[in-house]
């Protein structure tokens, strides 16, 4: 089933790979920032910062910029994503100090001790995020920071993702909630910072928001799963709520940002 799951995100992700980055980087953008922000503020080790589910590769470039000292290594499942990750360092010409590498991001333990981990928006892809997030935070070095956004399992209190996720939503994942971030401090880290920031996604039309996730982005691999007949449906029920295909729209879904901190010595 995890093996499907993966494989099923490795093909979504790839096919989608061109259009996400037109439409989802510049909107994902500011989270990207806050995730930068809080990474820059608490100082990592010399050393290598590992940046899982890179997607096309924004934030690795503002994270060699940020850490000039630094190696930097991204991870991908999609092959289309780490394509134009590649792209990206090779037209900056952060070759030397930047790798790009296709995989299942979910165990860094290859890149262990690593001076930092930063990752934006792919945790809620994993299926174990706690597991995850803990790997992550054990292979930190000593006095190693981890930054890492992700969509939680409700990102606004009303609004089109929202209802996207109402229309869609499985059974939640039985550690979703609780074993975040307690399962990555028990590899012996502190919290530095658990806050949900929120910023404005505007869409020209309904229209536009739909074809955006659901054929560019977090939605498309239900369809490539159930096919575009149940997407359909699927269309039909969300536009209930949105009589005017055309109008603009604009939401603010919060993101929730965790940093640890590995402590200096193992306890
Ligand atoms: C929503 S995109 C985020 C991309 C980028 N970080 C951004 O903020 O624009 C999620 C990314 O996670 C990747 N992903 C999902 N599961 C993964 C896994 N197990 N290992 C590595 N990458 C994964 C997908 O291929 C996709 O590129």
């Amino acid at each position: 089933m995890a093996a499907e799951r993966l494989a099923l995100l490795q093909r979504s992700w790839s096919l989608v790979a061109d259009q996400y980055h037109r439409t989802f980087s510049p909107l994902f953008f500011p989270w990207i920032q806050d995730t930068l922000s809080v990474l820059t503020a608490n100082s990592p080790p010399p050393g290598v910062i590992a940046v899982p589910c890179c997607g096309p590769g924004q934030e690795l470039a503002l994270v060699a910029a940020a850490f000039p000292q630094h190696r930097v290594v991204g991870l991908d499942l999609a092959e289309g994503m780490v394509r134009l990750a590649q792209q990206l360092v090779e037209g900056q010409g952060l070759g030397d100090r930047v790798e790009v590498r296709v995989g299942d991001a979910s165990q860094l333990d290859s890149l262990a001790p690593l001076a930092a981990v930063l990752s934006v928006f792919g945790l809620q892809q994993m299926p174990q995020p706690a597991e995850v997030l803990a790997n992550w935070t054990g292979c930190l070095a000593p006095g190693g920071v981890l930054a890492v956004c992700y969509w939680p399992a409700a990102v606004e209190e009303s609004g089109p993702w929202q209802r996207l996720f109402q229309l869609t939503a499985g059974k939640p994942q039985a550690d979703w909630k609780g074993e975040i971030p307690s399962a990555a401090l028990r590899q012996g880290a502190q919290l530095v910072l658990d806050c949900r920031p929120a910023h404005e996604m505007a869409w020209p039309s309904v229209e536009a928001f739909w074809e955006g996730m659901t054929r560019g982005g977090p939605w498309h691999s239900r369809r490539l799963l159930y096919g575009d007949q149940h997407m359909e449906e699927l269309r039909r029920q969300f536009m209930q709520a949105y009589p005017d295909l055309a109008a603009p729209l604009r939401h603010s879904p919060h993101g929730r940002l965790i940093c640890l901190r590995r402590h200096a010595a193992s306890l």
